[in-house]
């Protein structure tokens, strides 16, 4: 069969990957692409947000199935317009997907179905918010509603920093629109950990649990970042933590969905904090995360088709979902300066080390090809992935592999994957 991917970053080229893993798959499109996707599938000159041409050139390519990997087409409704010209699409439709593209939206549905989640309040003008926020304990969250590159929270530690988000959120309009409504929460401690699971409408099957590291320095210091590394899976989701999400959030959510008349049908991604007084749901996502897809599916034993198209067909209780019983670990090469300020353009080399190899990928998020050469196009340039036994080889795997490739401007952090050695 003929799949088109729709997505530019490091998680599309996992799920690339994945799909030349497969047997059913005889040819891979990825659209608009990068660098190193343009080796595993054919790139395609069409930006993410272009849905009639994207569905226009799947029309015309006889493409079977098309997997839609960022949030933005998600949420703006691509699986819709593919429908609607009876094309066969993996991810959520618009009603759907509104799961990660409203905060205010998740809040109010784990409120109204009783999914565990921190107490918050939804404002639609800033005054309201300043007045709310007086007389409250701090650190306090504070969101945008909408997509906001993955910057639109703020944890504030005083009034001060709170207004002060609050102007730029509300007033300043820092994420545009997006910030019209915030969602002021209570702020939770204990372990994130990402579960990334597949859904059918109906039901939901929970992949192996992964953590990111979403500042951009060592320590957890520095600027929130897409991500800087991951590891899977967490020691800290125990089988007594698995068996309470499955219980009391996974399927509850999928229920509340359904009964709300939003089927989801895709990948939803529920970033847990491991709070002392149990499990709860920090924020959904509906897709898979990046870079957790980068150490979730290649410990991924079914061909992945089987299990999109169980998904799409509503069949998914009939997939027996396995990992391999090892560990990975991602390290993610930026250019340094991210997420803020960052040059281009920089040769990477030494690429060619990671050919033939199975435990190690080189996955490419901000890369581009320059006249025969893979240059650095974006602040995440490539996650390093390595397999190991446990996760202590998988990280000493992986650092060692991040020494294969230079470019100019090289930053990583030195601890990913430290959290391990505590549990
Ligand atoms: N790694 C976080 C995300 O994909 O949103």
């Amino acid at each position: 069969m003929k799949v088109l991917v729709v997505g530019s970053g490091g998680r599309e080229h996992a799920i690339v990957k994945s799909l030349k893993k497969s047997t059913k798959v005889d040819k891979i499109y990825c659209a608009p692409g990068n660098g190193g996707i343009s080796y595993d599938a054919e790139c395609v000159e069409i930006n993410a947000m272009e849905f009639e041409k994207l569905a226009d050139f799947a029309q015309n390519n006889s493409i079977d199935l098309t997997i839609i990997g960022m949030d933005d087409p998600l949420v703006g409704g691509i699986v819709d317009v593919f429908e609607e010209k009876g094309l066969k699409v993996f991810g959520p439709r618009k009603n759907a997907a509104i799961i990660e593209g409203s905060k205010s939206f998740s809040k109010d549905l784990m409120k109204k179905y009783n999914i565990p989640t921190c107490g918050y309040e939804v404002f639609h003008s800033p005054e309201e918010a300043l007045m709310y926020l007086e007389g409250k304990e701090f650190p306090i969250v504070i969101k945008a509603d909408g997509l906001a590159l993955g910057k639109g929270v703020l944890i504030c530690q005083d009034l001060t920093e709170a207004e002060k988000a609050i102007g730029s959120i509300m007033l300043d309009k820092q994420f545009g629109d997006a910030g019209n409504t915030v969602v002021i929460e209570d702020f939770m401690t204990g372990r994130e950990v990402s579960v990334l699971c597949f859904c059918d409408g109906s039901h939901i099957i929970p992949m192996t649990s992964a953590q990111d590291h979403k500042r951009a320095l060592d320590g957890d210091k520095g600027l929130n970042t897409g991500g800087m590394g991951t590891f899977s899976p967490s020691p800290f989701y125990t089988p007594e933590v698995q068996s309470f999400c499955e219980e009391k959030i996974y399927q509850p959510t999928i229920d509340a969905m359904k009964a709300e008349g939003r089927d989801f049908i895709g990948i939803l991604f529920v970033g847990l904090m491991l709070t002392p007084d149990g499990p709860k749901v920090l924020e959904y996502n509906c897709r898979f995360g990046d870079p957790e897809a980068q150490v979730v599916l290649p410990r991924m034993k079914n061909d992945i088709i089987d299990v999109i198209e169980a998904c799409i067909e509503g069949s998914l209780d009939k997939i027996d979902l396995k990992f391999t019983d090892n560990a990975a670990v991602c390290v993610v090469l930026a250019s340094d300066g991210y997420p803020v300020n960052y040059e281009k353009g920089k040769e990477i080399k030494g690429l060619e080390a990671f050919e033939e190899k199975t435990d190690y990928y080189c996955f490419h998020a901000g890369t581009k090809l320059n006249d025969g050469k893979i240059v650095t196009n974006g602040g995440r340039v490539l996650g390093i992935t390595a397999l190991g036994s446990d996760l202590t080889e998988a990280r000493k795997k992986a650092y060692d592999a991040t020494e294969w490739v230079s470019f100019d401007n090289k930053y990583m952090r030195h601890d990913i994957g430290k959290a391990i050695d505590e549990a």
